[in-house]
């Protein structure tokens, strides 16, 4: 809509008046479409490769303002292995948390939403006997015969049958190593883009987890670190009982490496240091066994040390779960050190991407190049990190050429032109950018 201020920093009346009436519109639709009941087969789907555990595809999430709509997240498309990680690195507001709270559809409505696009997850989830309830896996002797065990009351105390004064039996469950108890599973897709939100209790906490920048925000102050853990395997685990929950809980607080569990577990958050919190945190993603850990920024608040103790913990984890890690953060060095593959994010796209071999030692994009060399060393600190001169796009108003043209050095004619398209430069690498279109390509070294 071409706008009466254009030109000017600010909008009248009658326009900030007319986006909100069209915003009002979508909002509705998208909120209508995001409540619904819907059968499974509506969001249940296959990856396009086995072998990723997450596949974003031409997602879409944008923020409806009266000033406009932002494009927080315009068309961006990147999967995750399973078992690696893979690191989403861009400077602020580019978009890097907004993708991942897509993942988890944390958007906070109606002005956040996923707009289009896909989110394909490979969950693995109880299988529902016909009775709609997970189905419990027993323990069997070596002849095959069905093994029983006491039926114990909450304190612990065997059931007794009040007609015949016997003690009350049942079939063993199976259970891991944590004594939870073990039910059927099954692998199933789900376009979590396109679940009812109230389907997103399935894949929320339990299979892929989140762990924020400030745990503060995310710990409620008023409970114990224990009610806070034992909550997540109550609400998750079919039949668990508190002092099963609770011996997760302790299980849990001694992989992340607290030394002194039990007293962690009576203790109040702000109690607690901020790496403390933070392996808390960790501990509290964990319960739920997740295939996926969404860390975004997970260690900026904390000091250098205590930084590399939490990474390094991340790191172990992931190989013990065999889960798979989406990184983000504005640190390349974090970056380097952990992730198999990197996504590098601008103004709400992606303009590379590929192994981190790729990125670290074949930068293509003059804005990955330009990240490269800004990267700290131990004489600059790592606010200096995006120290690329010029600015952002206003992301109501993105323009229809690179986005990066303004800041970029190496533009050529081609740059007033369209904006980019994703050139694949190997099995692994793609860049968005002018210098590499197919025509320029001959003129390129070749890597
Ligand atoms: N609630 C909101 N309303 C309007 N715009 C928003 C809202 N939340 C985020 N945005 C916009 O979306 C864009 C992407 O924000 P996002 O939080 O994803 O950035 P980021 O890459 O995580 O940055 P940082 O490194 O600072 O965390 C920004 O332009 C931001 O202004
Ligand atoms: S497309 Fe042009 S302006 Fe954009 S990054 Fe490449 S060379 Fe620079
Ligand atoms: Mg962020």
């Amino acid at each position: 809509m071409p706008r009466e201020s254009e030109g000017k920093h600010y909008l009248s009346g009658k326009e900030v008046r007319a986006i909100a009436k069209e915003n009002a519109k979508v909002m509705r639709e998208l909120e209508k479409y995001k409540n619904r009941k819907a059968p499974e087969s509506e969001f249940v789907t296959e990856m396009k490769d086995d072998a990723n555990i997450l596949e974003i595809e031409d997602l879409h999430s944008y923020f409806f303002t009266d000033q406009g709509v932002v494009k927080a997240v315009n068309g961006v498309s990147f999967n995750v292995p399973q078992g690696s990680t893979v690191g989403v690195v861009g400077e602020s507001g580019c978009g890097k948390s907004v993708t991942s709270m897509s993942v988890m559809r944390l958007l906070q409505g109606p002005q956040g939403q996923i707009y289009s696009g896909s989110i394909r997850f490979k969950s693995f989830d109880f299988k529902l006997g016909e009775n709609g309830k997970p189905i419990p896996i027993y323990e069997y002797d070596e002849n095959g015969e069905l093994l029983y065990e006491e039926v114990l009351d909450r304190k612990g105390n065997p059931k007794i049958d009040k007609k015949t004064g016997e003690h009350i039996i049942q079939p063993r469950q199976k259970r891991d190593e944590y004594g939870t108890k073990l039910y059927e599973m099954e692998e199933k897709v789900f376009d979590i883009a396109k679940m009812p939100i109230h389907e997103m209790y399935r894949l929320r906490g339990r299979q892929i987890a989140m762990i924020f920048q400030e745990p503060m925000t995310s710990l409620n102050p008023v409970f114990t670190i224990g009610n806070q853990l034992d909550e997540v395997t109550l609400l998750h685990v079919p039949g668990a009982t508190k002092e099963e929950a609770k011996k997760r809980s302790i299980e849990m607080l001694n992989l992340v490496g607290i030394a002194a569990p039990e007293r962690v577990y009576a203790s109040y958050p702000h109690e607690l240091s901020g790496g403390m919190r933070q392996r808390v945190m960790i501990a509290m993603a964990l319960e739920g066994n997740p295939r996926l850990i969404i860390a975004d920024e997970p260690t900026t608040a904390l000091d250098v040390t205590i930084q590399a103790q939490i990474l390094d913990l991340l790191r172990n984890l992931k190989d013990r779960i065999n889960g798979s890690i989406l990184l983000i953060t504005h640190d390349l060095g974090i970056i380097a050190e952990m992730a198999d593959y990197v996504v590098v994010m601008y103004a709400g796209r992606i303009i590379e991407q590929g192994t981190a071999s790729e990125i670290f030692h074949h930068p293509m994009h003059p804005y990955t190049i330009g990240l490269q060399k800004s990267k700290p060393t131990m004489a600059t600190d790592s606010e200096t990190l995006f120290n690329i001169p010029g600015n952002v796009p206003n992301p109501i108003d993105m323009p229809d050429y690179c986005y990066f043209r303004e800041r970029c050095s190496g533009c050529t004619e081609k740059c007033f032109g369209d904006y980019p398209k994703m050139i694949q430069v190997s099995p692994t690498h793609w860049v968005a950018c002018h210098l590499y279109d197919k025509e320029n390509a001959d003129d390129k070294e070749t890597r």
